[in-house]
């Protein structure tokens, strides 16, 4: 049987624990993920496209099963070419749900064959989000808990 590959992009500037906990539970839905780094987005990211690679990598670099790549274009011709059928996507609250179906929807009309999975991550990192914990860095304040020692320093230099 062939691998089932799956595909978690997004932005990750930075990554959170919100977004490693999504990870842990893709890896268990697929004998493969890539976490898919969109290299050009309108937004000027905080950290460059290859910090971020850089930064996922040192976090989960020890799991063979675990590849982290960036994209540009349409993010289902990325998961074509990667022999991806999953798209994983993490939802919080319901405010996420009207962009992520919208986007799921526009993906499937794209892509029937690639399925969007949404997951839950634990409650407490419900309302965590990379947009809040950089204007928590940003403004002096404590940010553990909510990102990766490894992810803490590189704002707490960046700031
Ligand atoms: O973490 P984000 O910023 O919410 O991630 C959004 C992302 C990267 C998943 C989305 O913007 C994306 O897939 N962009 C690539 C272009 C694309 O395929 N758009 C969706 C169909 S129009």
């Amino acid at each position: 049987m062939t691998d089932r590959i799956a595909v978690y992009p997004g932005s990750f500037d930075p990554l959170t624990n919100g977004h490693l906990d999504i990870l842990a539970r893709a890896r268990r839905l697929a004998d493969r993920v890539i976490v898919a780094i969109l290299e050009q987005d309108q937004k000027t990211p905080l950290f460059s496209a290859d910090e971020r690679i850089g930064m996922i990598r040192e976090i989960v670099g020890g799991d063979t099963s675990i590849a982290v790549a960036s994209f540009s274009g349409l993010l289902v011709d990325f998961a074509g070419r990667s022999g991806a059928t999953i798209i994983v996507r993490g939802l919080r609250a319901v405010s996420d749900y009207e962009y992520e179906l919208q986007m799921a929807l526009m993906n499937r009309r794209l892509a029937p064959d690639i399925e969007t999975v949404f997951l839950m991550a634990k409650e407490e990192y419900s309302y965590v989000s990379s947009r809040l914990v950089k204007e928590l860095a940003r403004l002096g304040g404590d940010v553990t808990g909510l990102v990766p020692n490894f992810v803490r320093q590189r704002l707490a230099d960046r700031f």
